[in-house]
């Protein structure tokens, strides 16, 4: 099964054979079956609004039949818990991954804390973590007794390695880099530092699905499968990864109840979560794995049709296109706009029936809650802060439509003119 590096290098052939404007009245047979799969399996909306993300259309009608027919098979065997699919698809991650075991798990956040749990994070460590992630990666660190210290960003969205040097103390037990919106630039770097300060990483890759060289870099990865990932399940799910059999033997007994593995009831740890993964769902996962390959390279060919048809503005200095080209999943497609212009252009897209979203708005320190009181002097942070300032969302979804994505880059050209 190709990678998602193979899928972003295919992706760009297929675009350089025939990249006008206009793919419809000049199309190469290369990229014909591509792009009407791309716009046979939308439900492409008449009333000409084109939705940031729409929870409707995120399972083609292919995906949803396949569904239906292995939902109906599990219903008639009543496991829905406990069942043969939970290791069927560790087995295919684990393959996938090369990596030594994987741990199926209820959520991508109940990842994090086994992980998190598995390498010996306890009460008064701290963990350098980036403060522009979705909350469950702060709150995993929180949730195992840990403090979470904020590192700045760069413009890869993800901690900038140079930063780490200087939060390092006596009670740092880690880092918890986040592949943010699918790209896994810098991890390479914050491996190099963690090697140097002696620190164990786990990876945030809720968002960057289909890398297995990250393995390579960390201890363990987190996993989501919810509905809006690249692979959705049909609610919460979520996986972990390692290479290394003694956090692999942990994970699984933190993930139920600190049982000893295939012994029932017999515990080994104090306590553990309720986190295995059901096998309603696992089996729905499996199902949907068979569609990785053609989804991640129909996502993968939008992303680079946005890079190639937003390239001008980004050479006039009005967008600036995401670093990360090939090491990237595209889970989201970030653009940052100079010269404080964000929220007029999600105005202005909004009044056009576009939805532009600012996918979190919060930074982690610029929250109400005690922890985040303690930043109030934010002096250090000033670059994160602008770069966070700076960043938007533009839509890029599996099935999405060539006509949507012409519809956002005339939007952008629209606005800039
Ligand atoms: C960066 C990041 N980390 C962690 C999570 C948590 O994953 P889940 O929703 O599966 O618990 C998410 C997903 O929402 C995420 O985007």
């Amino acid at each position: 099964m190709l990678n998602i590096t193979d899928i972003n290098h295919l992706a760009a052939e297929l675009l350089l054979s025939g990249k006008t404007r206009c793919e419809k009245t000049h199309l190469p047979n290369a990229i014909k079956p591509l792009l009407e799969i791309i716009n046979n399996e939308s439900c492409y909306n008449n009333n000409s609004q084109v939705p940031f993300m729409p929870l409707s259309r995120l399972n083609s009608a292919g995906e949803l039949a396949a569904c239906r027919g292995v939902m109906e098979r599990v219903s008639a065997t009543g496991q829905f818990t406990g069942g043969d699919f939970i290791p069927q698809l560790e087995k295919l991650l684990e393959a996938f991954y090369q990596a030594t075991a994987c741990v199926a798990t209820s959520s991508g956040t109940d990842a994090l804390n086994i992980a998190l749990k598995s390498i010996g994070v306890g009460a008064g460590d701290e963990i350098i973590v980036p403060p522009n992630s979705f909350a469950a990666t702060e709150n995993a660190i929180f949730s195992v007794g840990a403090k979470p210290v904020y590192a700045n960003i760069d413009d890869s969205f993800n901690i900038d390695p140079a930063d780490i040097a200087r939060l390092v103390t006596d009670k740092t037990k880690a880092i918890l880099p986040v592949c943010l919106y699918g790209s896994m630039r810098n991890l390479r770097e914050i491996a190099h530092q963690a090697e140097q300060h002696e620190l164990r990483v786990v990876v945030d890759a809720a968002q960057c699905f289909g890398m297995p060289e990250m393995l390579r870099f960390c201890d363990a990865i987190a996993l989501s499968f919810n509905p809006c990932k690249n692979i959705g399940g049909f609610g919460k799910a979520g996986a972990l990864l390692t290479s290394s059999s003694e956090i692999a033997k942990k994970a699984r007994q933190f993930s139920y109840h600190g049982f000893a593995e295939s012994k029932k009831n017999l515990k080994v740890q104090n306590w553990g979560f309720n986190s295995r993964m059901d096998n309603l769902q696992a089996s729905l996962l499996i199902t949907k794995f068979n569609f990785f390959e053609i989804n991640a390279l129909k996502r993968s060919f939008l992303a680079y049709r946005y890079l190639h048809h937003l390239k001008s503005l980004d050479e006039a200095h009005r967008i600036i296109l995401p670093l990360e080209t090939v090491e990237n999943t595209w889970h989201l497609f970030p653009i940052r706009i100079n010269d404080d212009k964000r929220n007029e252009l999600l105005r202005y897209a909004k009044i056009m029936n576009i939805e532009f979203d600012t996918y979190y708005p919060t930074l982690g320190y610029e929250g109400i809650n005690n922890y985040a009181l303690d930043y109030q002097d934010k002096t250090n942070y000033a670059i994160t802060s602008n770069i966070h300032a700076s960043v938007l969302h533009i839509p890029l979804h599996n099935h999405m439509s060539i006509e949507e994505q012409d519809k956002v880059i005339a939007v952008l050209y629209d606005f800039f003119k």
